[in-house]
């Protein structure tokens, strides 16, 4: 029933959540609610450019933008946005290029929403360190602009539908450390001024375009630890002499069509390296023995390549090696020598995943497969020319899931070890001369 008494009590009790509120602003003084300020109308313009804007529902004059769900400002007069911060908001639409003007903006973190449409111009944002748009819908070439964005640490706009070229002023960013730009659909060269940033220290450039070779200066790069360019259209090769990358911990350049032969000194280049994957290339030559030196790695993959010669008996102080992959190249035993490196592998107690597959291996099984890691889950080794009987001692590898020794030349029988393999999953014994039961 309508009351007329009770008007001026209810309007107390629309004012004062609005004084509690302004209270709980703590240092932000309330006046400053209606304070015409040029980044309140920035922040206004970059919600009207959202269509569904429920993660900003407290975005309204009743409360300071400084208190904005996602936004973080100077703790002084005045109050100018430095933090902008909504990843995983279900946030669509374009993004408004009024963010160019919040000129004191340090931080801008949109990952993980559906904007679409291009990547506003930020050229103005002098402050700015980090910026990440990545994994949304952004279209269109990443403005040459951003390059003046001088005080840039992080650069990820990965996983967005992005065309054109990396701009070559790219190396204008000297504060870069990481730059992360993998899944799009850029093309062009990798600009070389990338690798003469000295803090860089994560570059991923996965899952594009690319094409032309791999900058020189970025086997030059002193605090690189992560190198991650697989899935693109780079050719040239590795430098023969390389410099002391002793940052490096991850390189990936698997599926390019880089090739020529490995440095010999690759392995000594790369003391620290833990996954190395050069997996479909067009390598050649022998896998070098310096990377006897690299004996902290723990994925090591150089599958479909064009590697010839034995593989070197390097793997005797490997004792975090989890996964080697040597498979479809065109790697040779065919005496004791040449089998070596297999009884080296006995040492590596960490492996649990061997592809010798689709090489020119000859001759038995060695007796020492017995002795490869009792963690060891995945052996392959078809489509060699492998002959004579499989060595009983397999059957100690009990925690194999998966077998496959298909295309060889072996013989006998197989009851002797196959039903101590209780863990097997997948058997491949196809291609082979065993003896039926
Ligand atoms: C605005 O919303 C966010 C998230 O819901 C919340 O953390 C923040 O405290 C809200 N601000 C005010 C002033 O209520
Ligand atoms: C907001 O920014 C101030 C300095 O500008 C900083 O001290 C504070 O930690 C930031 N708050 C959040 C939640 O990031
Ligand atoms: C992305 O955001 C959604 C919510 O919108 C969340 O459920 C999901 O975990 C986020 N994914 C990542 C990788 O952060
Ligand atoms: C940025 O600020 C200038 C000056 O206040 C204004 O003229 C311009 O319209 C603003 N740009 C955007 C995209 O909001
Ligand atoms: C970028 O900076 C250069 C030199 O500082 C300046 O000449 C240029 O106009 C700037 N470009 C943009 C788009 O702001
Ligand atoms: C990415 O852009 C291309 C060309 O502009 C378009 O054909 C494609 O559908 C887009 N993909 C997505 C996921 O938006
Ligand atoms: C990178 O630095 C080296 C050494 O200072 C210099 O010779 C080279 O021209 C630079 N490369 C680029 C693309 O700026
Ligand atoms: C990759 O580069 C080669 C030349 O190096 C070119 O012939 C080929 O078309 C390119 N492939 C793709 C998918 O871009
Ligand atoms: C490479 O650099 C590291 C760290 O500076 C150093 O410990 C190591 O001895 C160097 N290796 C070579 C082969 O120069
Ligand atoms: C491993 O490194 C040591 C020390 O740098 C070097 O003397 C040795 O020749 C290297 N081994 C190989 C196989 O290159
Ligand atoms: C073998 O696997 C088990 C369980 O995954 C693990 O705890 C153990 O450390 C592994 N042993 C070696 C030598 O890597
Ligand atoms: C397979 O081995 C048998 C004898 O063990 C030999 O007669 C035959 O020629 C070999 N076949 C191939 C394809 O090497």
């Amino acid at each position: 029933m309508w009351q007329p008494k009770l008007l001026p009590k209810l309007a107390m009790l629309v004012v004062l959540p609005l004084l509690l509120l302004c209270y709980a602003a703590g240092n932000v003084h309330c006046s400053t609610i209606h304070e015409n300020s040029e980044d309140f109308h920035s922040l206004l313009d970059f919600k009207k450019g959202i269509t569904d804007p429920t993660a900003l529902s407290n975005w309204t004059s009743n409360t300071h933008f400084c208190r904005w769900n996602g936004v973080n400002c100077t703790l002084t007069r005045p109050y100018r946005v430095t933090e902008l911060v909504l990843p995983g908001k279900n946030l669509a639409g374009q993004i408004s290029s009024s963010l160019g003007n919040l000129t004191y903006l340090n931080k801008l973190v949109l990952t993980n929403n559906s904007f679409h449409g291009p990547i506003p111009l930020l050229n103005k944002l002098l402050n700015l360190k980090y910026l990440s748009l990545g994994s949304n819908l952004l279209q269109g070439e990443i403005p040459d602009a951003l390059t003046n964005c001088s005080n840039l640490v992080k650069l990820d706009l990965s996983k967005n539908n992005l065309t054109g070229v990396i701009p070559p002023r790219i190396g204008f960013l000297t504060k870069l450390e990481s730059f992360l730009l993998y899944k799009n659909s850029l093309s062009g060269v990798i600009p070389p001024g990338l690798g003469n940033i000295t803090d860089l220290s994560v570059i991923a450039l996965s899952q594009n375009q690319l094409n032309g070779p791999i900058p020189t200066e970025f086997w030059r790069m002193p605090n690189i630890a992560l190198l991650y360019m697989p899935e693109n259209n780079l050719s040239g090769g590795i430098p023969q002499t390389l410099f002391n990358l002793s940052s490096l911990r991850q390189l990936s350049l698997a599926y390019n069509m880089l090739g020529n032969t490995l440095p010999s000194n690759f392995g000594n280049a790369l003391p620290n390296i833990q996954f190395l994957y050069l997996a479909n290339n067009m390598f050649e030559g022998n896998i070098p023995a310096s990377l006897a030196n690299a004996s902290g790695l723990i994925d090591l993959s150089l599958s479909s390549n064009k590697f010839t010669g034995q593989i070197p008996s390097i793997f005797v102080n490997f004792s975090v090696l989890s996964t080697l992959i040597l498979e479809e190249n065109m790697l040779e035993a065919s005496d004791s020598a040449g089998w070596e490196f297999f009884d080296a592998l006995t040492n590596c107690s960490s492996l649990t995943g061997l592809s010798l597959a689709g090489n020119n291996l000859q001759g038995v099984v060695p007796n020492s497969v017995g002795n490869l890691a009792t963690n060891l889950t995945t052996l392959i080794m078809s489509d060699n020319h492998l002959s004579g009987t499989v060595p009983a001692s397999i059957g100690k590898l009990n925690s194999l899931i998966h077998l496959a020794l298909d295309g060889n030349n072996l013989t006998g029988t197989i009851d002797e070890w196959i039903g101590k393999l209780t863990n097997l999953q997948r058997l491949n014994l196809r291609g082979n001369n065993f003896k039926t039961l």
